[in-house]
């Protein structure tokens, strides 16, 4: 690599892992972090930290020019659900960022980019089930047009400009480390802490909501896996579909009780219950697969037994 890597929001939920397996695999001073908000100790403490707003083309042209810059993971983004309280907010948000680091990009200050864009970026009439990389996609939500704006920008920077910059289309993300915020998948992370905490939680979902979901290490090995590929191998240059599991409330919760026996389930849905399904219940990532050699590794039961015990370690820390 040239130079060194900038994450942008590097203290969100998928933020705070990438730049922690960034930093391991390149070493702590190449990698800096930058977010609008400190993060978390780990995160703070293994290697640079910036403050920065991800809409501020000067500060980011600075840091850039500072670090000597050659590589751009963009993730700071407002989800699906935060996103439909403050549309123009999110869609300033998530579009201005964006155009930012793909300007950067054709200007030669950097020379790869990776930005994640999701499954909202389908919609109510495209294939609900195994939905292919290339499809109908009438968006529904903010987040989901942003997202789909994105791609779209991704992929004319590419092929006007030359722009290396390469995009996984992420399904719900299961983590412990950090708590995602605003998502619509999110109620397969806060049932985790109210199974150890409370033993029953009540579902915003459906107990038939099924969505494509994966767990936080397939999903940097993803990241990780695209980035490190040959150019020549990214033959999608909008964004690729990438799936591992795709399970309803249910099927999770059911999963919860082989481990805890005595949890309970209620559903409660609400507004999110609509965006929930407007998306996709599963993806076909054969692309990915075949292109740059995608894999997962994590099973439903696996993921709810890493889950158990990340959350349980961290709720006695907290005591
Ligand atoms: N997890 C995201 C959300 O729910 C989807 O990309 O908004």
């Amino acid at each position: 690599m040239a130079g060194k890597i900038l994450i942008i929001g590097a203290c969100g939920q998928i933020g705070t892992e990438l730049t922690l397996k960034l930093r391991d695999l390149y070493g702590n001073d190449q990698v800096v972090a930058s977010d609008i908000r400190e993060g978390n100790e780990e995160l703070m403490s293994s290697g640079p930290f910036e403050l920065a707003n991800a809409t501020d083309a000067a500060k980011i042209e600075a840091l850039i020019d500072t670090y000597n810059i050659s590589e751009v993971y963009l993730m700071a983004a407002m989800l699906s659900a935060t996103a439909e309280k403050a549309p123009m907010k999110a869609w300033n948000l998530n579009m201005d960022s964006l155009f930012h680091i793909l300007n950067f990009a054709k200007d030669k200050k950097i020379e790869k980019v990776f930005w994640p864009s999701s499954i909202a970026v389908f919609g109510p009439t495209t294939p609900k089930n195994d939905t292919p990389q290339t499809t109908i996609m009438e968006p529904s939500t903010v987040y989901g047009i942003s997202k789909q704006t994105g791609e779209r920008w991704c992929e004319y920077y590419h092929d006007k400009y030359g722009v290396d910059v390469r995009s996984i289309r992420y399904p719900g993300i299961i983590s412990y480390k950090t708590l995602p915020g605003g998502g619509t998948t999110d109620y397969a992370i806060e049932i985790f802490h109210e199974a150890l905490k409370n033993k029953e939680y009540t579902s915003f979902l459906a107990e038939d909501a099924g969505l494509p979901m994966m767990y936080m290490d397939d999903a940097i090995k993803a990241t990780v896996d695209i980035m490190a590929a040959a150019s020549e191998k990214i033959k999608v240059r909008s964004s690729y579909n990438l799936s591992a599991l795709s399970f309803t409330p249910k099927i999770l919760a059911e999963a919860i009780q082989k481990e805890i026996p005595e949890f309970k389930i209620a559903y409660q849905p609400d507004f999110r219950q609509k965006i929930a399904d407007s998306w996709p219940s599963s993806i076909n990532d054969s692309e990915a697969r075949k292109d740059w050699n995608w894999k997962h590794e994590f099973d439903l039961q696996n993921l709810v037994k890493e889950m158990l015990t990340g959350v349980s370690g961290q709720l006695k820390n907290s005591k």
